[in-house]
């Protein structure tokens, strides 16, 4: 059969094999060229990085690793590339130095496979609401809100910032800017799409996020996406089960369709972890992790049962947590979230109704006068992955919560018109795309699951 195939040199060995891929899959193909009747001028243009069209007929491969060659007869330099310039050398680089060149490091491995896994992992959450009759909702990138009440929003302004117009009393006049009123990035599209929930009763949202947050972990962003369905008529259980069905499912698809990618980037966790002291190894390897979680029940407990087991934990006792438990009432950090699921229950975790003083006002409060119905899924590696609750959906709670912590109903209104006209039980949660894309790659840092990161002093590309 006569072919024509495009793409990338990623090697060319002895004037006459070219592994060329096009980004579809790590196995390259492999191109023999004629080199003996080849001009040496072409030869020589042949480079790691050069893009090239090669026609010529598909055969069985003599060599090893592949099953088919492309037996060149005419090939095409579609882009050079100056195999003494070219950053991305046919050797291993670090992930940090292939962040700095993110443009390029869509050309690795590495990279093709999490890309081709972050691909599939949101095509699959599209697929579970659909198939589900959730409606996917479109909420807004600007807003005047900050849902969840941190104050970690980013403005945005049309504002000669040099030179704002002020008020007679010297503030920023922002019913001058663009909006007629400050507005910034959302946080959270929860808050419209609990407005949705109320009349198409199933929804989701699956968009950018914004955070200014000047956390700078392994698992925070600046800027990242984040799935939220809201659903009428859920109770708190009823929105844990969907979220492990969720989970479940994506993680599924992604085994079924990308296993070649998978396997691969099991492998490259095994080879990283080789450096690594035996006891900080994982028990298990990627592919298992992630089968694991496939066919365990994940854990549920109350926060308040999670505390009891954390206060009488080896490493609170022994004073080896940073944060120690002291008591009922402090927010867990990422380490108890960790030991929860890693050492003590060895399986993701679903902890419930924390107490109301670390959680946000639209959590449904419940009779202890306590705590809220609030749900956090914890997973091995990530720490928190989801958070959601049942909704407050009683007027007067809600409002009596929000005065208590100081939100302007005002400005909430439309928020809190839900409540009186037609209210009624929901519930919904906040799936961070990119921390589950890191777990299902097995990578250990969430600026290598999206292409371009944004976080603390680092805006490139
Ligand atoms: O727990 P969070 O703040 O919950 C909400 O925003 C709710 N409004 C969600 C809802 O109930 N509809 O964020 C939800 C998830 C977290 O569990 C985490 O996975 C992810 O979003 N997340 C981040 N991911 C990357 N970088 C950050 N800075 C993140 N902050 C939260
Ligand atoms: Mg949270």
């Amino acid at each position: 059969m006569d072919v024509t195939v495009k793409g990338w040199v990623r090697t060319f060995r002895n004037n006459q094999f070219i592994a060329l891929n096009d980004g579809s899959t790590n196995n390259n193909l492999q191109i023999v060229v004629d080199f003996e009747n080849t001009d040496p001028a072409l030869l020589k243009r042949i480079t790691t990085g050069a893009a090239l069209s090669v026609s010529g007929r598909l055969v069985a491969s003599l060599g090893k690793g592949q099953s088919v060659d492309v037996k060149a007869t005419h090939i095409e330099i579609l882009g050079d590339s100056d195999p003494e310039k070219y950053p991305l050398q046919p050797k291993k680089h670090s992930l940090e130095f292939l962040r700095e060149i993110a443009h390029l490091r869509f050309r690795t491995n590495t990279f093709g496979a999490i890309f081709r896994v972050r691909n599939t992992l949101s095509f699959a959450i599209h697929t579970f609401f659909q198939e589900r009759g959730f409606v996917y909702l479109h909420t807004p990138i600007i807003t005047a809100s900050d849902a969840e009440g941190a104050g970690e929003t980013f403005h945005v302004t049309n504002f000669d910032l040099a030179n704002p117009p002020k008020t007679e009393t010297g503030e920023i006049d922002f019913k001058q800017d663009f909006f007629g009123r400050a507005t910034n990035l959302t946080v959270s599209g929860q808050l419209e799409g609990e407005l949705g929930a109320m009349a198409l009763s199933d929804i989701y949202t699956f968009g950018p996020t914004f955070r200014a947050e000047n956390s700078n972990t392994t698992r925070h962003l600046a800027e990242f996406w984040m799935i939220e369905p809201e659903m009428a008529f859920y109770d708190l259980k009823d929105n844990a089960d969907l979220a492990e069905e969720l989970l479940k499912y994506v993680i599924r698809y992604a085994l079924d369709k990308n296993k070649d990618d998978i396997e691969f980037l099991s492998q490259r966790l095994l080879d990283e972890e080789k450096q690594k002291p035996q006891q900080d190894r994982s028990e298990l390897n990627l592919l298992e992790k992630l089968q694991f979680c496939l066919e365990n029940d994940f854990e549920r407990l109350t926060y308040t049962e999670a505390i009891e087991i954390l206060k009488e934990s080896t490493p609170n006792k022994k004073k080896k947590f940073q944060y120690l438990i002291e008591g009922w009432g402090t927010d867990l950090q990422s380490e108890h979230e960790r030991y929860l699921v890693e050492k003590h229950f060895k399986k993701p975790v679903i902890l419930t109704d924390y107490p109301k003083e670390i959680k946000s006002f639209y959590m449904r409060q419940n009779d202890d006068g306590k705590t809220v119905a609030a749900m956090d899924i914890l997973f091995p590696g990530i720490g928190e992955i989801v958070g959601g609750s049942q909704r407050e959906e009683r007027l007067d709670k809600l409002e009596q919560r929000m005065d208590e912590i100081g939100i302007p109903k005002d400005e909430l209104w439309w928020y809190l018109d839900t409540r009186r006209y037609g209210g009624c039980p929901h519930a919904g949660f906040g799936l961070g795309f990119e921390r589950l894309v890191l777990f299902v790659t097995g990578m250990g840092n969430i600026r290598d699951v999206i292409p371009f990161p944004r976080f603390p002093k680092n805006a490139e590309f």
